[in-house]
């Protein structure tokens, strides 16, 4: 195993072939979660692991959603539900917030950041598709998702993760991304290279 290797081999996985994922894998994402680096210790994550029934009801939640911002777009709001049911599984992820100390609160969403990051590289290794959802479906930034996971006081909702097997033909079709290079995003401050 190289780490830079599955750094670099770890995507973003859409489509899934419909496969119930094992509670052993969801402990094994969630476990590698829990190793991610934090400020102080303070261990700012909690995790809403949305399947079954809870899973039925935020497929209804997520056409609700559609309906309301695309209401004259149909096969848009089609081919998004048809993701999120094919999804069988997926965590929301909270990052603490610290009332009156923005720096902590700031330093947990990083720390949250890495330990997604950890659950990716994880679900990579395990074989199963993986995205961090922001927009969209994903509905991080709709107040419907905090009252979905029951309101919680002082938490940040950071990412809506989907996860499954992936669809053996979506991922021959796939293209991988291609990135910059660092030489473009790197400045040297000090001696030059
Ligand atoms: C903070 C964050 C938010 C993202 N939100 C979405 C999203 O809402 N919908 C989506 O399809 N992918 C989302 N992604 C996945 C990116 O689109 C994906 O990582 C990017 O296209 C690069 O592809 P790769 O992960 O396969 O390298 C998000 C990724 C991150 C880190």
């Amino acid at each position: 195993m190289s780490i830079l290797l599955d750094i670099k081999n770890r995507r973003a996985i859409r489509d899934y072939d419909g496969q119930e994922v094992e509670d052993e894998k969801i402990y094994k994402l969630l476990e590698a979660a829990t190793w991610a680096p934090n400020d102080r210790m303070r261990e700012p994550w909690t995790f809403y692991v949305v399947k079954g029934d809870a899973k039925r009801k935020y497929n209804q939640l997520a056409e609700d959603y559609l309906k309301e911002r695309f209401p004259t777009k149909p096969n848009l709001i089609e081919s998004s539900l048809k993701v999120v049911k094919n999804t069988p599984v997926q965590i929301i992820v909270t990052s603490d917030i610290i009332p009156g100390d923005e720096d902590a609160t700031k330093d947990n969403e990083f720390a949250v950041c890495c330990a997604i990051h950890a659950m990716w590289l994880a679900a990579h290794e395990l074989g199963l598709g993986f995205v961090w959802r922001t927009r969209g479906v994903g509905l991080v930034h709709d107040e419907r998702l905090y009252q979905f996971i029951g309101s919680p006081e002082h938490k940040k909702v950071i990412g809506n993760l989907f996860i499954g097997y992936p669809d053996p033909e979506a991922l021959k079709k796939a293209k991988t991304p291609t990135r910059t290079s660092f030489e473009e995003k790197t400045i040297w401050l000090g001696d030059s290279q």
